[in-house]
């Protein structure tokens, strides 16, 4: 099922925050419980589709049977994109793709405490740690379609020797594309430094894609949250009074 969360925000969100890319959050650096990496060396599992959706309506069967004439064809049945960790889901999550799943409140008690007391939750429905281990092509994410930065990641751990993040503005009926050769007229995700490691990013007026560089990895968390529009839009504020609003 696909969620429908957040439908509901206010709606002077959209000019308020018009032609923001993306947004350092002023929020105190969200650190890791210590057993972090034993936790995603044991658990992660590489991430593969289990549903068509409708934008990705090519079934399993079609993808192996294309992929057996084009073995270097790559698809998100047969080939998985990312290795990751579901640390929490409900009901409401995305059940496009399959899940290693641990209870992250018991397990990453201290990361769990701190999403609650520095992000506007009302609901915390998914939390995933992702890697990507190919590069990512210019997409919208296929939830959370809004016209202000409003989908959220925290970087976990970056040891990339470059920026590997980035957007670009699009027009409404944007398809997705590699990710360009020349990536030098691409906004990108400032990764060493940041004075944040949480961010949101406009994720319907511009599309998002990673570089992935052989050696090197990062580990990205991604969040579904119902929102307390009071507190996003304060934390938003203050956000950009603090680390400015990227447009560019
Ligand atoms: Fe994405």
């Amino acid at each position: 099922m696909i969620q429908s969360y957040n439908r509901n925000y206010p709606p002077h969100f959209a000019e308020k925050y018009k032609g923001i890319p993306y947004l350092f959050l002023d929020t105190p650096k969200f650190e890791m419980d210590e057993n972090f990496h034993d936790v995603w060396n044991e658990y992660k599992k590489p991430v593969l589709r289990l549903r068509t959706d409708e934008r990705d309506t090519m079934t399993f069967e079609e993808a192996a049977e294309y992929k057996k004439k084009n073995p270097k064809w790559t698809n998100q049945w047969t080939d998985a994109i990312w290795d990751g960790i579901v640390a929490h889901s409900t009901g409401l999550s995305d059940d496009r793709w399959s899940e290693s799943r641990i209870d992250g409140y018991k397990v990453l008690p201290k990361f769990f405490k701190s999403l609650h007391d520095h992000l506007p939750i009302l609901r915390l429905t998914q939390v995933l740690f992702w890697s990507n281990n190919r590069t990512v092509g210019m997409h919208k994410d296929f939830n959370e379609q809004f016209p202000w930065p409003s989908s959220i990641r925290i970087m976990i751990e970056d040891h990339n020797p470059e920026p590997t993040f980035f957007l670009m503005p699009i027009a409404d009926d944007f398809k997705t594309i590699p990710l360009p050769e020349d990536r030098s007229n691409l906004i990108q995700l400032p990764h060493k430094d940041t004075p944040s490691n949480a961010f949101m990013y406009n994720n319907k007026n511009f599309a998002h894609g990673a570089l992935k560089i052989e050696g090197y990895s990062k580990i990205l968390c991604s969040l579904s949250i119902d929102y307390d529009w009071k507190k996003l839009e304060a934390i938003l504020d203050r956000s950009i009074e603090k680390y400015g609003n990227n447009i560019v």
